[in-house]
This record gives C-alpha cells, sequence and structure tokens, in this order.
C-alpha cells in the first residue's frame, strides 16, 4: 500500500489533471498541499468537463475524502463558488467529503488587489506574471504572523483582532501604492456572513490524515503549478509564493516524511511556460507556435497563451532530484507527431562554460544557451497509443531518451487526454 504524490516536474500544466483523476479513483483521500486557486486543472468524466482551482480532483468522484491542507491558502469566496457550481453540475460536496485545515490562511480581497497593484507598478523585467489571485500576499501574511485563518472565522472578536493584526501592515502599504485604507468593518462583516458556510468544513486536518494513514487508507497528495515554480528551487523570483516540490506534501497537511512512498513527476514532452522568467529552450519560431497550437496551450486560470519550447532535460533532472521523484509520468507525446527532427536540451553553455544545471540567479538563467542533442522525429501518429507496440520506433527512442537523461524511469505514458489511452508501466500505488 503505497501513498503517491502527485508533482509537476516543469513549471506547470503538464497534464496532471488526467494522470490525478486516473490515480485519484483508487484512493481514499486526496489533498491539496500548497498553492490555491491560481492552479487549473480540468477533468473529462463520462463526458462531463469539471473545472477546479481549489478543490481537488477527488470532489468530483464519490466515496472518498477531499483535503485542503494547511500549506494552501484559500479565497473563502472562491471556494464557496467553485463548491457551487460543482453543485450545479450535480457534484456532491459536504463535510463527509471535504476537509479544509482550520490553520489554512485566508486569502483575502485586499491580497488580490496588493498582487494586481504591484505587478500593474512593474517595470518591463521585473514583472512576475502572476494570476492576480493574492497567491503571494497571502503567503507573505502567513510567514510575517499575520494572517487569518480558516479557524479564526469561528468567533466574531477573534477575527477583529486577526483583522486588525493584518490591516496595521496592510492600511500602511495599500496607502503607500496610492490605494484607500481598507474598510475594516465591512471585510469582517463580509467574513461573517459566509463563515457559517465554510467553517462546516473546518477541523484539525492533521489528525484525520494521522488517522487515516494508521488504519492504511491510501492518500493521493496533488500538487499545484510544477517544480520550477518552487518559491525555493523554481526559476526566483520568476516563481509561485509556495514550496511546490514533494516535500512540501508532508508539511502541507501535517504528516511526517515517511507518509510519502511514491513521488511521481508530470512531464511534458516538450516545454511550457506562463507568466514571466527565463526560460532557456523556448521558441519564438514556427517550432514553438506548432507546439503551441497542437498542445492547446492556454491557461485553464487566466486564458494567457503558453510559451513554448523543446524539452529540457536538463531541468527536468534537476525537479527529479529535489522531489525525488520514483517515477514520471510521460504526457502529450502526440504534440511531437510530425516534427522531422527533434531537439532535447542535455545542459547549458554560460558564457562559454558548459553546465549541466540551470545556475541559480534569474540574470545567469537568461543568458544560458541550451546545448541541444537532436533526434529523428516521427510521422505516424501517437495518439491514443495504449501499447509500447502502438508506438513508432522513433517515439519509443525519444522516451528511453528522455528516461536516460532525467534519471528517473516513466511508469506512465499519457497519449491523449482520454483516460483509457494509457500506457502503464509501474502502477504508483502498487509499487
Ligand atoms: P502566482 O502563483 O499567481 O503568484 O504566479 C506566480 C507565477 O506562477 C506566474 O508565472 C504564474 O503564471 C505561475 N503559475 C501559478 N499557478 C500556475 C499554474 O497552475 N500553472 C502554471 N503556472 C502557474
Amino acid at each position: 500500500m503505497a501513498n503517491v504524490v502527485v508533482v509537476g516536474a516543469q513549471w506547470g500544466d503538464e497534464g496532471k489533471g488526467k494522470i490525478v483523476d486516473w490515480l485519484s479513483e483508487r484512493a481514499d483521500i486526496v489533498a491539496r498541499f500548497q498553492g490555491g486557486h491560481n492552479a487549473g486543472h480540468t477533468l473529462v468524466v463520462d463526458g462531463t468537463v469539471y473545472k477546479l482551482h481549489a478543490l481537488p480532483s477527488g470532489v468530483v468522484r464519490g466515496g472518498k475524502l477531499s483535503v485542503i491542507g494547511n500549506g494552501v491558502v484559500l479565497d473563502p469566496w472562491h471556494l464557496l463558488s467553485e463548491i457551487a457550481t460543482l453543485r450545479d453540475q450535480g457534484v456532491e460536496i459536504t463535510p463527509d467529503t471535504l476537509m479544509i485545515a482550520e490553520n489554512t490562511p485566508l486569502i483575502l480581497p485586499f491580497h488580490g488587489a496588493l498582487d494586481r497593484a504591484r505587478e500593474a507598478a512593474s517595470q518591463a523585467g521585473t514583472k512576475i506574471g502572476t494570476t492576480g489571485r493574492g497567491i503571494g500576499p497571502a503567503y507573505e501574511d502567513k510567514v510575517g504572523r499575520r494572517a487569518v485563518r480558516v479557524g479564526d472565522l469561528a468567533d466574531r472578536d477573534v477575527l477583529a483582532a486577526r483583522i486588525d493584526r493584518a490591516l496595521v501592515h496592510h492600511d500602511a502599504l495599500q496607502r503607500g501604492l496610492g490605494m484607500g485604507p481598507v474598510d475594516r468593518d465591512a471585510l469582517i462583516a463580509d467574513l461573517l456572513a459566509i463563515a457559517t458556510d465554510v467553517l462546516p468544513f473546518a477541523g484539525p486536518v492533521w489528525k484525520r490524515m494521522d488517522d487515516a494513514r494508521r488504519a492504511g487508507r491510501r492518500i493521493l497528495f496533488e500538487g499545484a503549478q510544477g517544480a520550477l515554480l518552487d518559491i525555493d528551487f523554481g526559476t526566483y523570483p520568476f516563481v509561485t509564493s509556495s514550496n511546490v516540490i514533494a516535500g512540501q506534501a508532508a508539511t502541507g497537511v501535517g504528516l511526517g516524511p515517511g507518509a510519502i512512498d511514491f513521488v511521481l513527476g508530470i512531464v511534458k514532452a516538450y516545454t511550457t511556460r506562463v507568466g514571466e522568467g527565463p526560460f532557456p529552450t523556448e521558441l519564438l519560431d514556427e517550432d514553438g507556435q506548432r507546439l503551441g497550437e497542437r498542445g492547446h496551450e492556454f491557461g485553464t486560470t487566466t486564458g494567457r497563451k503558453r510559451r513554448c519550447g523543446w524539452f529540457d532535460a536538463a531541468l527536468v533532472r534537476q525537479t527529479v532530484a529535489t522531489s525525488g521523484m520514483t517515477g514520471i509520468a510521460l504526457t502529450k507525446l502526440d504534440v511531437l507527431d510530425g516534427f522531422a527532427r527533434l531537439k532535447l536540451c542535455v545542459g547549458y553553455d554560460l558564457d562559454g562554460t558548459r553546465l549541466d544545471h540551470l545556475p541559480t540567479a534569474a540574470e545567469a538563467q537568461a543568458r544560458c544557451v541550451p546545448v541541444y542533442e537532436e533526434m529523428e522525429g516521427w510521422s505516424d501518429s501517437t495518439e491514443g497509443a495504449r501499447s509500447w507496440n502502438d508506438l513508432p520506433g522513433a517515439a519509443v527512442k525519444y522516451v528511453r531518451r528522455v528516461e536516460e537523461l532525467v534519471r528517473c524511469p516513466v511508469a506512465l505514458l499519457s497519449t491523449s487526454p482520454e483516460r483509457e489511452d494509457t500506457i502503464l508501466v509501474t502502477d504508483p500505488f502498487e509499487d
């Protein structure tokens, strides 16, 4: 019996939704452990399309517990609207099927406003390209020890004290950005108005997870974003504000590191990125255009066009290491169908020096010129392949080379958005 963490191995949007959905069917608990509603997962179950941002993918499948852990930052208004949308689609969400950690920090309206104001005020080259959802400011308040947390909604006086503490900081900041002070009383009233809808889901997640683990329940930890957006190991400062890497799964729900048995990294067969920041293998030519069109590379959360480029094996080798990946799920191989030649980045040239990993500073990252290895492409379609025999020889070679370069075996190969179109090598839950 294994507990599995799913993490994106690149800059997010690797196609986690399908894999998480496939795994969640056999999990007892599906837990989000970081990020917020900056994430976007599209699930297609029996022909119905579900768009999830804050809720774990497990919610659309009955009979299991979905968990929002303390490592997440939660916008309570967004939460309630996401729940309402899913209920309209016939999904049952009750305190029996959804539990939210009472120590989860809240994203409040002034966080979103600050996020957007700061981005708007940034000069070219310093913008992060955030989703504008207030994720960064909410995490800042958490580590600044002035967050309002889910459990604080239960008591008017406690809530007022927390808001006052936060506003000492935020009113000063807002004034500095030319915005008026926050309307304290209105904010408290707005929060109290939704408290009765949110609180039934709140509780000590760490305890529930401990009980579940002792009872041998299968836990699926659902990562959001990708390891290159990790606050410590990503392309800082062009990153999100949480730890995205697999180690966070334990901290983000209140379990010890021994709770994680299998780390599945989701790896797209090429590379994409939304938002600003270095991207060594980015293609600004027809090839990049073609990857974007064939791969439908538009953001689920913001609708932004994703930047596209060749597969960067050096970067994935790095995230395999920082997340301790046990296996990878390779997705969207079919997008590469029909390219005569394919390039894989195996390292970088930085001012005449050959590197096998991306340097830490953004300025140096931006100067890195990819060192490519070329491979022959394939003209046959790989879309919908369900066994290795269905794949052209050149595609198998590409996959094998990816495994070698990133130093991690393929556990799953996904060949279309349909969940059956998967080649299974190792079942993470049974490993
Ligand atoms: P934030 O998380 O909104 O602060 O945005 C920080 C960076 O992370 C930006 O480059 C975003 O485009 C990126 N980002 C955040 N969430 C996702 C995601 O789910 N997929 C891809 N990129 C994301």
